[in-house]
């Protein structure tokens, strides 16, 4: 028998594991702009990560699996997001089944092995449910009108998601840079177009409420470690035409948001795309007790991005033009090649 003395002491608690001895963090789609932005953002708080995409595990294609025990039990994860997807919607409308694998399949199997793990799991969604004549802010209850096939495997997937009560369901607009040559992201796009300095086409009748990436990661995990279930829209507060995001973040980052061309979509595109995809963040932003961030906190997070371009002399001499000899002309020159060069991570 104890001594009283030992009986009566309180026990030490245990310890909540730090988050370094925690299961690592499993990223599906590890290698896309959202997964490499959830790496990031999980490390600068001290959380392991595991990464999981076609590309970098060749072979293993989670989505035709027929139990995913196999492979996640052994990793142990403290969490799982889902962020794979085929963001391609021509990609989506030449392979159904393929679109149906990724968005469907997975996330269906992913609540299966959750329930039986008791692993809580984050699937994240999309905002391409709506088309109107203007913009709006659509709420978790809003009814969807999926467009494509993109659109209609996501919203499948999400149902099969919710029917697991552990599961956070995350829908979003995301922007930021990706650095895939040949596949730019819409703000690498933007980007490039401003830098080429030619007028291009900006749509005055497509508006997203687009959070930068980092900023959803941040919103994620704070969102996770809050105890979130369910269906939620995460991005940013604001809804914007993508003419005059465009024209913000030229104002934001130096160059001429005449460039941008102010038109409407085309009456015909295939595949038929959404439009009005604006969400409401009330629910979010109460859960998080913050705010989400506005349309300019979002731009100043693309502009801060390592990876974009920095302003080229070239431009700062075309403001000002400057009266220099051959030889500073050419010193001039070799440093705006560095600068374009160094500055653009892609
Ligand atoms: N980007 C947007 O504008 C946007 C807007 C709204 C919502 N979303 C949603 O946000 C999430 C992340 O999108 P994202 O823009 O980061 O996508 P992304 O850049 O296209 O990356 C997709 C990721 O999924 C991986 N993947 C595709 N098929 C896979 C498979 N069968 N098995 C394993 N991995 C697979 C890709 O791997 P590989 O590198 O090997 O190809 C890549 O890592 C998705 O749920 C998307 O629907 C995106």
């Amino acid at each position: 028998m104890l001594p009283i003395t030992e009986r009566t002491q309180p026990q030490p608690r245990p310890q909540d594991p730090s988050p370094r001895e925690r299961g690592p963090v499993v990223v599906l789609g590890h290698t896309g702009l959202l997964g490499q932005a959830l790496v990031r953002v999980a490390a600068e708080r001290g959380l392991r990560t595991l990464g999981i995409a076609s590309r970098t595990v060749p072979g293993l294609n989670l989505a035709r699996q027929a139990d995913l025990a196999p492979f996640l039990d052994p990793l142990a994860p403290s969490l799982v997001v889902n962020a794979a997807a085929i963001t391609d919607l021509a990609a989506c409308e030449a392979d159904p089944s393929a679109a149906h694998e990724v968005h469907v399949r997975l996330p269906g199997l992913l609540a299966d092995w959750s329930r039986h793990s008791g692993v809580p799991w984050v699937q994240v969604s999309t905002d391409h449910y709506w088309n109107d004549i203007e913009n709006a802010l659509h709420d978790e209850a809003a009814p969807v009108g999926p467009p494509n096939v993109y659109a209609r495997s996501k919203h499948a997937g999400e149902e099969l998601a919710l029917r697991d009560p552990g599961c956070l369901v995350l829908r979003t607009n995301i922007v930021g840079f990706r650095g895939r040559t040949g596949a730019p992201t819409f703000a690498e796009w933007a980007v490039n177009a401003l830098a080429a300095g030619e007028p291009f086409d900006a749509y005055t009748d497509v508006w997203a409420s687009s959070i930068e990436v980092h900023q959803f990661s941040q919103a994620l995990f704070d969102l996770v470690a809050g105890g979130a279930r369910g269906l939620l829209n995460v991005a940013s507060h604001d809804s914007l035409s993508k003419a005059d995001f465009i024209a913000a973040l030229a104002r934001a980052a130096g160059y001429d948001p005449q460039l941008a061309r102010r038109v409407g979509r085309p009456a015909r595109q295939r595949p038929r795309r959404a439009n009005a995809m604006g969400l409401d963040v009330t629910r979010a932003e109460a859960l998080l007790g913050r705010a989400l961030p506005g349309a300019d906190e979002v731009i100043a997070a693309i502009v801060a991005s390592p990876a974009m371009p920095k302003l080229t002399l070239r431009l700062d001499l075309a403001l000002e033009p400057l009266e220099l000899r051959p030889a500073e002309a050419t010193a001039a020159v070799a440093a705006v090649d560095a600068g374009a060069a160094g500055g653009n991570e892609t």
